[in-house]
């Protein structure tokens, strides 16, 4: 379904709203119906959670956001020199915040023509699409309504295109997720296509987990929200002050876990499911993982997947890395 706005702006919808209830409602079935329970990140961004997200990305103890701004401000222009792309598409584009630097590069070193957003979360995309038309005159703005880990085809494939994933949010996959979303996006990208793709390093642990359990607690209701997107969307009871916002690195993955812990017994209805689900006191709920990396190892992943990688930054001793790569021959 595409729905023309105003002419450099148009907006195409792979993920309605009946198919994200569908969807919400069976991961809610599988992730709190069983002992392990957890419910997958993508549910965390409604408007509120949208919004809350962007205060996370200035709070003083959330460093990647400014780390790979930094790196984007100092070598943006390369990667526009390298990539030579005349389209920008930018997978879990948010707020589309940093955006701006890389279409400044590219349309410095060359022609820009297209900037193809795409995110799950329709009414923020909406908004920052349009914000950023309004600002780019000339720019086509076609923003795309979907799940990166289903939909990578309803991307527009016309152009040179240059595909951003920033913010570290690849290391929210779990590395079964995360080797066939590469290897999904390889398939999907043309000789001439790169991409760019923003992970956060290995660092002190301490840091790392400063970042997600601030101390003014932006981080913990941005946690609970998924209770309330789960309330609002499923008629459930939750009561999100019953749940602790609890942080954790797991050392052998090198990630850190983020869970609810529920703060007594208790028994949670999910009305439109017609579910109780009981909650033991201390029991945990996984709704995050953030993977750290090291630039060898995003190197040999992205050559796993298919991707020849052309230059890494930040890769000595940064705190976040950026790796241009692009489509190569298979090893
Ligand atoms: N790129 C921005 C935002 C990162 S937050 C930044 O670097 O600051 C992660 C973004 O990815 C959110 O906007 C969220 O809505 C989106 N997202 C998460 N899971 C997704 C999925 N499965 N498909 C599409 N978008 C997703
Ligand atoms: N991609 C971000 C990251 O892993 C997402 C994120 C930041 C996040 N803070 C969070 C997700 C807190 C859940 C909870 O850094």
């Amino acid at each position: 379904m595409a729905a023309s706005t105003s002419p450099s702006l148009s907006l195409d919808i792979h993920l309605g709203a009946e198919d994200l209830r569908a969807e919400l409602e069976r991961d809610v079935k599988s992730g709190l119906g069983g002992a392990r329970k957890s419910l997958p990140p993508k549910w965390f961004y409604d408007t509120v959670g949208s919004k809350l997200f962007e205060e996370i990305t200035e709070l003083p103890e959330y460093y990647p956001t400014r780390a790979e701004r930094a790196l984007l401000e100092l070598h943006a222009a390369d990667i526009a020199v390298l990539a030579r792309s005349d389209t920008l598409v930018e997978l879990g584009a948010g707020s589309c915040e940093k955006t701006r630097l890389l279409l400044d590069a590219l349309a410095a070193s060359g022609e820009v023509r297209r900037y193809v957003p795409f995110d799950v979360s329709a009414d923020f995309l909406k908004a920052s699409a349009a914000d950023l038309s309004r600002d780019y005159e000339g720019l086509q703005v076609h923003a795309v309504v979907g799940d990166f880990l289903c939909h990578l085809d309803a991307i527009p494939g016309a152009g040179r295109r240059l595909v951003a994933f920033l913010g570290g949010t690849i290391g929210n996959l779990v590395p079964t997720q995360r080797r066939r979303f590469l290897a999904a996006l390889r398939g999907s990208m043309g000789p001439s296509d790169h991409l760019l793709l923003g992970t956060d390093l290995v660092k002190d642990v301490a840091r790392i987990l400063a970042a997600y359990d601030d101390a003014a607690g932006v981080t913990a209701r941005f946690n609970r929200n998924v209770l309330s997107v789960v309330n609002r969307e499923l008629e459930a009871d939750f009561v999100p002050s019953r749940f602790d916002h609890v942080v954790r690195w797991d050392p052998y993955a090198r990630w850190v876990e983020m869970h609810l812990r529920s703060d007594r017994d208790q028994l949670v209805h999910i009305g439109a499911l017609g579910l109780t689900v009981p909650f033991a006191r201390d029991e945990e709920l996984l709704t995050e993982i953030s993977a750290k990396f090291t630039p060898a190892g995003v190197e040999a992943e992205m050559v796993r997947a298919g991707f020849t990688v052309d230059r890494q930054w930040g890769a000595d001793h940064g705190e976040f890395l950026l790796t241009l790569a692009h489509p190569g021959s298979r090893r």
